[in-house]
């Protein structure tokens, strides 16, 4: 595992959504440089961002026309390498967002792969032999090519999938992974890799790094087998880059050879029981255990998901911990700020590497029902521009305000903006601070491997020779430790304290001791 990744606290960006540097109302590559300062201030040393490259933003860019070529509305390729070199003199680190599993149907491969002349790049993609056959269960789409067969998609209509074969190979068209063509496809994927590598940037975050290998992948062995043959090559010739994969089982993503994985907002998932409940049914009551209003919310599932993960991958990898990302609903108005603070603290105290969502920090709200935007759906209401000041455009863009790439919440505008919270000491924006500065402080909170959970409810773990407990509901709660602490009170919230050898732990409390 990379050596940096120790003590990384991670800020993702969504570029178009960040800071426009030219006043054309999207975000830019200048803009991220422009509030690196800004970035590192909050604690955060390293970044990862959405794609940046060719596309037509059918999938806001998941769809890359050119791998090598950046998008021009992000500025130059200069720009870029600009940004990486920024990155670098403040001793920050940069991952971008590498798309294996399928391209934008006007990627120059597919270009010659529709083709009804057989070339180099036929076999690049998933095909099956002629117009009328179907796609044996997976999602195809026929009619719409010179060629006479139907392609596979790995998302939307416009992704078609990338070819690396099949595991049990059972129809003629589909081809063993260790088919020259598929080999092929490994192949460019690897150059891809190493490009950008060459080119400065430390690493890669990894879309869909399950989906390479479709239908009876018994516990996903053949995609694990092909990440083992790019990642350790990669890995010996950079053994500093580091690869983060959405994938969601980090048992199988880190034997895979992935450095961390993060945990999804999947239907029924520990992780969304903290504090995105309310989304596995219609209406009816949230019980997000980080809700204090919530009636019978638990961590109990999160714990038993996250405990079972980590004793599987300690050691090996880590579990990417993430506030939420560009496909998830933020935080609030489900929770408040109370609430994410507790959120927050309890994150970024936990083993593994956490991953702040930009906008999250001062606790930006998700909005409801907005008109899809470049393939956003329910998606787009979490895109919005991050709110730097209580101004026009939340100081995102000097553009005029119907240029902007999407519009400015400006619902709560004057308190959920950067400018004001770095005013208030109790601020969210000031709480997070708090937060990653005691992680970085303590030497014992970057050392994956010495959790021990104490107490499900109220929820306390250990971290070497820290206690540390939260009680996010709405009633007060104690716990009696074993041994008595030195009795210093390192961090905490609310009116959490130490009485002897008991936490006192009020309704919305945080606190760390030795
Ligand atoms: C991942 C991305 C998502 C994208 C999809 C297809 O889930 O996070 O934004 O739409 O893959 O590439
Ligand atoms: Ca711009």
């Amino acid at each position: 595992m990379a050596q940096w990744l120790k003590n990384a606290i991670f800020y993702e960006i969504y570029p178009q959504s960040f800071y426009d540097s030219n006043g054309d109302g999207i975000g830019d590559f200048n803009g991220i440089t422009k509030k690196l300062d800004y970035i590192k201030s909050l604690g955060c040393n390293a970044i990862w961002m959405n794609p940046c490259y060719d596309s037509p933003f059918k999938d806001a860019g998941y769809d890359v026309r050119d791998y090598k070529k950046v998008a021009e509305r992000y500025g130059t390729e200069q720009d870029l390498l600009n940004l990486f070199s920024e990155v670098h003199k403040r001793d920050m680190h940069i991952i971008l967002d590498l798309v294996p599993g399928h391209t934008s149907e006007e990627h120059a491969w597919f270009t010659e792969s529709k083709k009804a002349e057989r070339n180099e790049y036929s076999d690049r993609y998933i095909w099956t032999s002629w117009w009328l056959e179907g796609g044996d269960g997976l999602n195809f789409v026929a009619g719409e090519s010179p060629r006479d067969g139907a392609y596979i998609l790995n998302f939307f209509k416009c992704q078609p999938a990338l070819n690396y074969g099949f595991l049990k190979p059972e129809k003629p068209w589909q081809k063993p992974m260790d088919d020259p063509a598929c080999l092929a496809t490994r192949e460019a994927i690897y150059d891809i890799i190493c490009f950008w590598l060459d080119k400065g940037c430390d690493g890669f975050r990894v879309d869909m790094a399950d989906s390479l290998i479709k239908r009876d992948d018994e516990n996903k062995s053949g995609t694990i087998k092909v990440w083992q043959d790019i990642l350790g090559r990669v890995h010996r010739k950079y053994p500093e880059a580091a690869f983060v994969s959405e994938w969601g089982r980090p048992e199988q993503s880190i034997p895979a050879g992935f450095d961390m994985d993060f945990l999804l907002d999947w239907w029924g998932s520990g992780y969304k029981l903290l504090a995105r409940e309310y989304s596995d049914h219609n209406g009816g009551e949230d019980n997000s255990y980080f809700r204090k209003g919530a009636k019978s919310g638990s961590a109990e599932k999160f714990l038993k998901d996250y405990m079972d993960l980590y004793e599987k991958t300690k050691g090996k990898g880590a579990i990417a911990l993430i506030t939420g990302n560009h496909d998830t609903p933020r935080l609030q108005p489900n929770l408040d700020n109370d609430d994410v603070k507790l959120f927050f603290a309890f994150f970024f105290t936990m083993p593994g590497t956490p991953f702040m969502y930009y906008g999250d920090e001062i606790g930006m709200h998700y909005i409801d029902n907005m008109p899809t935007k470049e393939g956003g759906y329910s998606r787009t209401g979490t895109r919005t521009p991050m709110q730097w000041s209580n101004t026009e455009n939340a100081g995102f863009s000097t553009a005029e305000g119907n240029k902007l790439y999407l519009p400015v919440d400006k619902r709560n505008l004057a308190e959920i903006n950067v400018e004001t919270q770095e005013q208030d000491d109790n601020s969210l924006l000031n709480t997070f601070r708090k937060i990653t500065a005691f992680r970085h402080s303590e030497p014992e909170l970057n050392d994956y491997e010495n959790l021990e959970l104490l107490s499900h409810e109220p929820l306390v773990y250990k971290r070497g020779s820290i206690v540390m407990a939260v009680n996010p509901t709405g009633v007060d709660k104690k716990y009696k430790l074993n041994n008595k602490p030195a009795g210093n009170v390192l961090f905490s919230l609310g009116d959490a304290s130490l009485e002897n050898d008991e936490i006192m732990l009020p309704a919305g409390s945080y606190i760390a001791v030795r």
